[in-house]
């Protein structure tokens, strides 16, 4: 790849940060934009770095000006406790900010745009047994999204899909599945299963209990970080202009995720479950045929490693605090 002027929007997050740290390592000229900084990776990670809100449409012809690519990760998301609980302001948010930004790439003529997608978007009549069939990417219609953060998610997809039909905006959309890994939020009410779990863990005495949401059974698959962002790269920089998954295909129960989070700590640790928490679909896991068609890309590092690497990141933050 040739050096080229990128902008990656929600750099202070857990996904754009890493992105960010890769680009720049890659010897491209990197500006980050954020709301906030906030995240966990202390070197500097970019070449220019803005603090701006990008519901405003000027803020974001600023920070698309002079560019060739962009990442536009920024959103305001969280995990299953935080999508159920918030509707409305993740719809208003994320639907101008992934407006504008396409807008100004247009009138800044950004070479090409990226847009993360999620596995969100997929219909809950597809997820609705533990033994879900893996998700291709045709399955997300008839569309039926769990959330509304999954509605704002395909919305934006078929925005973007109108974006290159009439303005000829090259566009390219990952649909992520439960990214994972280090310096990723792991506290506060927006952490996601693995990190949610991997703090219980580490939290708790020894002997001692944790508490599960749901009865344990629902299944997932999980992709970690470093996987996620070689494959974002190279599907930036590939010709397929289509939604395409980046996951794992490889199914687990909670109950399993926590296993292996438990048998990493080295600790005697007993689960209690919570049939009122909020659970999600009851399956989902990710049909990875098109990327590896599209892209030669498969995930490399499996679930027990990267939670390794995940568990001991964690508790080494909880050991600071
Ligand atoms: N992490 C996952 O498993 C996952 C799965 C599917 C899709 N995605 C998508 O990938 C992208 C990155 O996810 P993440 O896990 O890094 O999330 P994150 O919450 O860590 O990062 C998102 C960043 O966007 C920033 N942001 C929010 N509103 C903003 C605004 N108005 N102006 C500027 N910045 C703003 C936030 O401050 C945050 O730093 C998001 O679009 C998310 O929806 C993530």
């Amino acid at each position: 790849m040739r050096e080229k002027r990128i902008l990656v929007t929600g750099a202070g997050g857990f996904i754009g940060s890493h992105l960010a740290r890769k680009l720049c390592t890659q010897g491209n000229f990197v500006r980050v934009v954020d709301i906030k900084w906030d995240g966990y990776i202390e070197e500097p990670y970019y070449s220019e770095k803005l603090t701006l809100d990008l519901r405003v449409y000027e803020n974001c012809l600023r920070v698309t000006k002079d560019i060739d690519w962009v990442f536009n990760l920024a959103a305001n998301m969280g995990g299953i406790g935080f999508i159920t609980q918030v509707g409305a302001e993740v719809m208003y948010d994320n639907v101008l900010i992934n407006s504008y930004i396409a807008k100004s790439c247009v009138e800044n003529k950004v070479e090409r745009l990226f847009f993360s997608s999620s596995a969100c978007i997929y219909p809950t009549y597809k997820q609705e047994t533990p033994e879900v069939k893996p998700l291709k990417e045709e399955d997300a219609y008839p569309a039926d999204p769990d959330n509304y953060y999954g509605w704002e998610k395909l919305y934006t997809e078929k925005m973007l899909e109108a974006f290159k039909k009439d303005y000829g905006l090259d566009i390219r959309i990952a649909r992520y599945h439960n990214i994972y890994g280090p310096e990723g939020t792991y506290k506060g009410g927006r952490e996601k299963s693995p990190a949610a779990l991997c703090k219980k863990v580490a939290e708790a005495s020894n002997p001692g209990e944790i508490e599960i949401w749901g009865d344990g059974k629902q299944t997932r698959s999980y992709c970690y970080i470093d996987d996620c962002i070689r494959g974002t790269i190279m599907l930036m920089e590939s010709d397929y202009d289509e939604p395409l998954n980046i996951g794992s295909d490889r199914l687990v129960t909670i109950d399993e995720l926590a296993d292996i989070i438990i048998k990493i700590s080295g600790k005697k640790i007993t689960k209690r479950y919570n049939l009122n928490a909020p659970q999600g679909v009851r399956g989902r896991n990710a049909d990875l045929t098109l990327v590896k068609k599209n892209l030669g890309w498969s995930p490399t590092i499996n679930l027990e490693e990267g939670l390794k690497r995940t568990y001991m990141w964690i508790l080494s933050q909880i050991r600071k605090r």
